[in-house]
């Protein structure tokens, strides 16, 4: 009797868990920048319309570092509650072996991505996670502002500086008094390394760790960027920029504070969006470069994949779920409404892309030139080699130290995590 009643519960469990005719509950986990939870939300609810399936999301920080500490978390407990995880661009190697082999089920789709993304997601032959959007910053600058002053869109972080300080100064005097000169990521986590990556590497300085794994941070084009980014902060840039992430840096921007900032092209949709005080008054530029012969500007490839988790209860759907969001037609919806760059070649010649979204096929070079990160060369030592990075730059953009101490320091932790090699 006691064992027909616990058949009967557990019958009953399997049967709400599946829904009606066979339909599933799923969870997905997406941090939460700009308008992408709500832009996700409208996708599922689409998703979950053709499928009979329900979708939940779990909505987590918008900073990455925090969700790769909180995804280590449940992939290391074997938590079946999350079914999919929407991961960076730079997790792939580090997270790999908790995640589906996605090679076989996304044969008939791969090809329509760009192949340097899906290679970014293939770990040891296998496919771990399918790309819905990618990420190239851009230089955002107010075209009125300079319009008003008459000067250029700078191409050198000197000229960044200059017209900055020459713009901010005048609208103060004008009785602007809180505009400031630039915004960007200055918080000590992953988006620090993004950008000091940029400062770094368009000053001559190197990738930090080179692609035949050789540590090149100890130089002085380098220490140069950061003395020179030191004396940025409360000149042209707020103090605060010190604790900012994106979304603080997009929220002194679009409230008309700065002249420049520096962000993913999530932010431009969010610029000209109804009721933005800056709609229709800024343009995107490549960022600015070092002034030395032969400096180019750098832009970080960034981005975001949707992983399924060996742990999920329902590896099927959570795959189907992952192909849906993935797809051409759910790409051109987030780009529509998100301004995010598609992974999906053909969406760069979308003529209603172009019309919405210009900065989408503007940046579709931008994006193919991207710097990545050294996360295939540090693998599984890269969130270790990437922390111990920012906080070399935070410290010294802080003041607390000489960026030439700093970065032998720097130098000398990289090569012992290193070891035996990367
Ligand atoms: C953006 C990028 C991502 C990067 C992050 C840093 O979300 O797409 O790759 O790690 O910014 O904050």
């Amino acid at each position: 009797m006691k064992l027909a009643s616990a058949f009967l519960a557990l019958a009953v469990g399997v049967l709400l868990a599946a829904g009606p005719s066979g339909a599933v509950e799923l969870s997905i986990v997406s941090g939460d920048t700009g308008n992408g939870i709500k832009v996700l939300r409208e996708i599922l609810d689409r998703y979950e319309k053709k499928s009979g399936n329900k979708v939940d999301i779990v909505v987590i920080p918008p900073s990455t570092t925090d969700q790769f500490g909180q995804f280590r978390l449940w992939l290391a407990a074997g938590s079946s509650d999350i079914d999919v995880y929407q991961t960076d661009v730079i997790w792939a190697p580090q997270l790999a072996s908790q995640l589906v082999d996605l090679t076989a089920a996304t044969r008939d789709v791969v090809g329509e991505h760009f192949p340097s993304i899906i290679k970014s997601q293939t770990v040891n032959g296998r496919l771990v996670a399918l790309p819905i959007f990618t990420d190239a910053p851009a230089l955002y600058y107010r075209k009125d502002l300079l319009d008003k002053y008459g000067a250029k869109v700078p191409t050198t972080w000197k000229e960044l500086a200059d017209t900055a300080k020459l713009v901010m100064n005048k609208e103060r005097a004008a009785g602007n008094k809180d505009i400031w000169g630039f915004v960007f990521q200055g918080n000590a986590y992953e988006g620090l390394t993004c950008n000091a990556l940029e400062w770094v590497m368009s000053n001559g300085g190197g990738g930090i760790i080179e692609p035949d794994g050789g540590i090149s941070i100890d130089n002085p084009h380098a220490a140069a960027a950061l003395d020179m980014v030191k004396g940025w902060i409360g000149t042209i840039a707020p103090p605060g920029v010190l604790a900012y992430q994106e979304e603080e840096a997009r929220g002194v921007w679009q409230t008309g504070n700065a002249v420049f900032m520096r962000n993913w092209p999530y932010a431009y949709a969010l610029g000209n969006s109804e009721n933005s005080p800056i709609k229709g008054k800024f343009d995107v530029a490549p960022l600015p470069a070092g002034s030395g012969e032969g400096d180019r500007p750098v832009a970080t490839l960034g981005g975001w994949n949707l992983a399924v988790s060996k742990y999920s209860k329902h590896p099927e759907a959570a795959i189907d779920l992952v192909k849906f969001i993935a797809s051409r037609e759910m790409q051109k919806y987030r780009t529509l409404k998100t301004s995010n760059l598609p992974t999906i070649a053909a969406l760069y010649d979308d003529p209603d892309i172009a019309r919405q979204q210009p900065i989408v096929p503007r940046w579709k070079q931008i994006f193919l030139n991207a710097q990545p990160r050294p996360s295939a060369t540090a693998r599984i030592k890269y969130n270790e080699a990437s922390s111990q990075f920012w906080t070399a730059v935070h410290n010294t953009i802080s003041g607390q130290g000489s960026a030439a101490d700093n970065l032998a320091d720097l130098e000398a932790r990289l090569t012992k995590l290193k070891g035996k090699g990367w």
